[in-house]
């Protein structure tokens, strides 16, 4: 994707916040449940997700037909690997069926189609769908115009609701417990829209403390520092360096550079090597921390790490699959077999 200017990005946040109340006044009158952001669901509402993406977990074969005649679209602006084919085995778990597209250039989109023109295409051919797109909000658009639930898989650097959910189940796995944790979220807190997620949903739970690590630059923006963090009273600390806080923390999420979000490519550069956790710095870690990423990874986990018991990204990316099976199952109001 081409590096967004300045005024672009502007025009983008304007244009996203316009659609957010156009949707908040449609959202009364249709009462169609979507997945755009990680608050669409209460504290009780995601417990009952992660429940059932748990049993799902331990009784995968009972699971096998609930979905059978059902159609799951991905719509997919933007490159992914297992966001849209963890979708995809989900719904293939669930017995149903997928389509769709993987990048923008395969569908109308490439001769000008708009997004809300689009979805009113895909509701006519399947029954709910995952949607991916550079853009802030586009997933609001979509749920506006559309006839079928719409899944949020990422609008650009703004919410990734479905990694959240997948976040949320690998913490509970790995620590029993949402509350009462030391959360170190480390790489480009600025761009990364997992991290903006994860935040909102984890403020919800008592006790819980974040340590935000990253170069200036790279800090959360203030919508997630001063309209969540403080607004809420929520302890956090900002600091720049890794190893002095690695020993604190429960979890440690890390972050990719996301060099497609970039205003200039000498930044990206400059940046993108600022933090790589290797076996030195895992030294520094409690023994019951665990390290989360929500990949792809370039270098700021070393792969010398991967074999480190502390090290759950790659069993995190199993669980966005139970977890997906989950979400599809609440959004198309599927019963849970006996
Ligand atoms: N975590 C995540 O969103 O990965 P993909 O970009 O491969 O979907």
């Amino acid at each position: 994707m081409p590096y967004l200017d300045a005024p672009a990005a502007a025009l983008v946040s304007v244009r996203y916040f316009s659609f957010i109340i156009n949707y908040i006044h449609k959202a009364k009158e249709n009462p169609m449940r979507h997945l755009l952001n990680p608050l669409d669901f209460s504290v009780e509402e995601i417990d009952s997700l992660l429940a059932l993406a748990r049993d799902i977990e331990h009784n995968l074969p009972k699971y096998a037909h609930v979905c059978a005649g059902k159609k799951l679209a991905t719509l997919f602006y933007e490159p992914s690997t297992r966001t849209r084919l963890s979708f995809e085995a989900a719904m293939l778990n669930l017995g149903g069926s997928v389509l769709g597209f993987s990048s923008a250039d395969s569908s109308s989109a490439a001769k000008g189609e708009s997004v809300a023109d689009t979805i009113r295409m895909i509701s006519c051919y399947a029954d709910i769908c995952a949607m991916r797109h550079p853009k802030e909000g586009a997933a609001y658009v979509a749920a506006q115009k559309s006839g079928i639930p719409v899944i949020n898989a990422g609008d650009g650097g703004h919410q990734h609701p479905t990694q959240t959910l997948t976040d949320l189940m690998t913490i509970r796995s790995l620590k029993g417990r949402l509350d009462s944790l030391t959360i170190g979220l480390c790489g480009d807190l600025k761009f990364g829209r997992t991290v903006h997620s994860l935040i909102n949903a984890m403020v919800r739970y008592p006790n819980v403390k974040f340590i935000l690590i990253s170069p200036p630059e790279l800090r959360v923006p203030d919508s997630i520092r001063e309209d969540v963090l403080k607004a809420k009273g929520i302890p956090f600390e900002e600091v720049g360096n890794l190893d002095e806080a690695l020993g604190q923390l429960d979890i440690l999420y890390m972050t990719r550079v996301q060099k497609e979000r970039f205003f200039n490519e000498e930044d990206y550069i400059r940046l993108k090597d600022c933090y790589i956790l290797n076996k030195k710095k895992m030294k520094l870690a409690k023994e019951d921390m665990f390290v989360l990423h929500p990949l792809p990874r370039v270098n700021e986990i070393s792969v010398e790490v991967d074999d480190d018991p502390r090290a759950a990204y790659f069993r995190q990316a199993q669980y966005g699959v139970y977890v997906r099976m989950a979400l599809i199952m609440t959004l198309l109001e599927v019963e849970k077999p006996c």
